[in-house]
């Protein structure tokens, strides 16, 4: 072979080699970018504290909003029901919010402006991680949503923020421009009460119509009536009556204050959002089919609420479709849908009992479970001590 041919070879073997190189490096690139994508940290855009605030001092509240008829603009002045959620700007409604010098400096992020029901659980993520990072800085944190899925933000808050700061989570039932809107004075006491730092310690705590609830036992109880929000069984945690704010119970949260045991193990910065699994609610009824478990079960749900009747009881039909569920490794948990009652652990290994959790707050618990674990006995056991309201009080010397 003379030299012309031997360099015309090695050329024609460099060519296409070169060319698989940079296709190789380019995926390369792309995968890692991929990579970084799905599990870098956005940082929300919070505003910095004002060097006026920073000599005042008022505590510093900062409201993140997200709409819901608290920042609804209505039909006109009485259309209590015609309006439309989620318009005017936080913005806007704390610049018109009467005498709220006397009570906090406040500052506010737009997290979103929409009805709770539009944000997915990735959003709740976002959410959880706004209200941690506006922490950092800021003493404590309103968050305004909708009413109608507030108690499962609510619920989705508390498990997750890591900071002990207040958190308190408010709405309204009339819109923001109607006569007789419970949307000010709602968003001035929970201002007041995050202000307060009364509820630190006790994780998210919901205020409306002048009443404070435990994140984790309230729901919304009619579709209208400004006193929608109840807790059954534990009553409300207190009051707000003008300047006075009463506490008049602890949730067994608050008693964990200063142990590892407060904080839950959901911490979000440590997963992506893509670790969220999809978790649904199964309704029982009189001779419920067992449709809804398996549809739930081809769409890909990694575990299943039951909201039974009585004490979780569910349909011959839907026991047979959940057998079968649990041997595809679905994981269920039996709540009620009576409205209040407690779930004990019955004789069925497979089985979580949902202790007074709702079932709406009972999926929050499963879903966070399993975006953590897969293992059936560590989501028992998280559902048995951060899932269940059991009050333990420790004395100071045995600590
Ligand atoms: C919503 O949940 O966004 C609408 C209803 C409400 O805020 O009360």
């Amino acid at each position: 072979m003379t030299i012309l041919n031997q360099e015309r070879l090695s050329k024609a073997l460099l060519i296409p080699f070169l060319t698989i190189a940079l296709l190789w490096m380019n995926a390369a690139m792309a995968f890692a970018d991929t990579e970084t994508a799905s599990t870098e940290k956005t940082i929300f855009p919070i505003p910095a504290l004002s060097e006026e605030f920073k000599e005042s001092p008022l505590p510093n509240v900062i409201v993140i909003a997200t709409g819901g008829t608290l920042a609804g603009k209505a039909a006109d002045e009485t259309s209590f029901q015609n309006y439309k959620a989620g318009t005017y700007l936080m913005d806007d409604l704390i610049r018109q919010l009467p005498n709220k010098q006397k009570i906090a400096d406040v500052t506010t992020y737009q997290f979103g402006n929409k009805g709770s029901g539009g944000y997915t659980i990735a959003d709740l993520y976002d959410l959880s991680l706004s209200v941690d990072q506006a922490l950092e800085v800021y003493d404590s944190v309103v968050v305004t949503t909708g009413t109608d899925t507030m108690e499962e933000i609510a619920y989705f808050l508390d498990l997750t923020v890591r900071s002990s700061k207040p958190v308190v989570i408010t709405g309204a039932m009339r819109p923001w421009d109607v006569i007789g809107t419970d949307a000010p004075a709602n968003l001035y006491n929970a201002i007041k009460l995050a202000g307060s730092k009364k509820t630190e310690y006790f994780g998210t705590v919901l205020m409306l119509n002048d009443v404070i609830h435990a994140a984790r036992d309230v729901t919304k109880s009619n579709s209208h009536r400004m006193d929608t929000f109840e807790t059954p069984m534990m009553g409300a945690l207190g009051y707000i009556d003008e300047n006075n704010i009463r506490i008049y119970r602890s949730n067994a949260r608050a008693l964990k204050a200063g142990t590892a045991e407060w904080a839950t193990p959901f911490d979000l910065k440590t997963i992506s959002k893509e670790d969220l699994p999809m978790v649904e609610i199964a309704y029982n009824y009189q001779a419920a089919g067992g449709g809804a478990i398996r549809g739930f079960v081809a769409d890909g749900a990694k575990g299943i609420v039951t909201a039974g009747t009585g004490a979780g009881g569910i349909s011959s039909q839907m026991s047979a479709a959940r057998e079968e569920a649990i041997k595809q490794g679905v994981i269920f948990v039996t709540t009620t849908r009576t409205g209040s009652g407690t779930m004990y652990p019955g004789s069925n290994e497979s089985i979580i009992a949902g202790d007074s959790l709702n079932p709406q707050h009972a999926r929050i618990m499963l879903l966070l479970s399993l975006a953590f674990t897969s293992d059936k006995a560590t989501v028992k056991d998280w559902f048995a001590t951060y899932g269940t309201q059991d009050v333990k009080v420790v004395a100071p010397a045995a600590q």
